[in-house]
């Protein structure tokens, strides 16, 4: 199938007819935010789900209840998808923690308002293509990628799954007069996960004692998280995600584009990349 019956435009960017609708559009576009919402913002395959289950155990004070029981749209639900609207959003006690996929540009009245927190996570774009090719590939809702050739000119266009990447990070680094945002990228939490939940608590205003810190690191560990059914995506159902053709928690690695992409690819991406990213001064993790 093609993008035109998979997909709907919305401000310039794909988005899965499944999970979007224009009333889930009104919907998100009207919603209310308080001052201590906490939103998770991420491009797809940059490490929602991870931090999704690492906010609520933060919350918690480690107590694996929430992310146990609750399923992670549930838990940390998309804004902009249609589940938002039947989960009584606005009778959760704060602080609520959202998700969205949205460029900052796509980002409602109520937010740029309200300015509730935002913890917004990267990821190199290099591993995101590999991940995401992956992804189009077993899920039944999404264009099928094609060759990865084909694919890796479809992402740099941004013809993919919520657009260009390359908009939504450089849009999320420039958020006006948005103070309240905790940049962290899914190599720093590679790199040292305890570190990261330690960051996160401090931005979330939460204290955490160290061995509840290393509870929640391990715990969110990708061979620990793998096994958790509430997070692995396999309450979806087969017709939709084939995690026969590849996992959701797939390899969980830093730099596993290397093994996909040839050197030609690698040298096409980095030059449409220095173009591209030529006026960011960001010091990336990836760099
Ligand atoms: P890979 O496909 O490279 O394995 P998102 O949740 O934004 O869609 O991102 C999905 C990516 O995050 C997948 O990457 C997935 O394996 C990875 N991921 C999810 N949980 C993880 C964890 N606990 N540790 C490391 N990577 C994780």
């Amino acid at each position: 199938m093609t993008e035109e019956d998979l997909y709907m435009e919305h401000m310039g960017v794909f988005m899965p007819k499944i999970a979007h609708t224009p009333e889930s559009l009104k919907f998100n576009q009207e919603f209310s935010f308080r001052p201590d919402d906490i939103l998770i913002i991420t491009y797809p395959k940059s490490g929602t789900t991870w931090t999704q289950e690492i906010v609520p155990l933060i919350l918690s004070q480690g107590d694996p209840t929430v992310v146990d029981t609750v399923p992670n749209w549930d838990r940390v639900p998309w804004l902009e998808e249609t589940r938002a609207s039947v989960l009584n959003l606005d009778q959760r006690p704060s602080p609520r923690v959202f998700s969205t996929h949205f460029h900052y540009h796509m980002m409602s009245p109520s937010f740029f308002r309200v300015k509730p927190r935002v913890i917004y996570v990267m990821r190199n774009p290099r591993d995101v293509l590999t991940s995401s090719y992956h992804y189009h590939a077993m899920a039944s809702f999404l264009v099928n990628p094609g060759t990865q050739k084909e694919f890796l000119h479809k992402f740099l266009d941004g013809k993919v799954l919520f657009g260009s990447w390359f908009d939504h990070v450089k849009g999320w680094l420039s958020p006006g007069d948005h103070q309240n945002i905790m940049y962290l990228s899914y190599e720093d939490m590679i790199l040292d996960l305890k570190v990261c939940v330690a960051r996160l608590a401090e931005f979330l205003e939460t204290p955490l004692d160290p061995e509840t810190m290393e509870k929640i690191a391990q715990r969110c560990l990708f061979s620990n998280m793998k096994n958790n059914k509430m997070s692995n995506y396999t309450l979806v159902p087969k017709q939709l995600m084939d995690q026969s053709t590849s996992q959701f928690l797939r390899k969980g690695i830093v730099g596993d584009w290397k093994n996909h992409l040839t050197v030609a690819e690698g040298e096409y991406f980095d030059m449409v990349y220095q173009d591209k990213m030529l006026n960011v001064k960001y010091t990336f993790a990836w760099d």
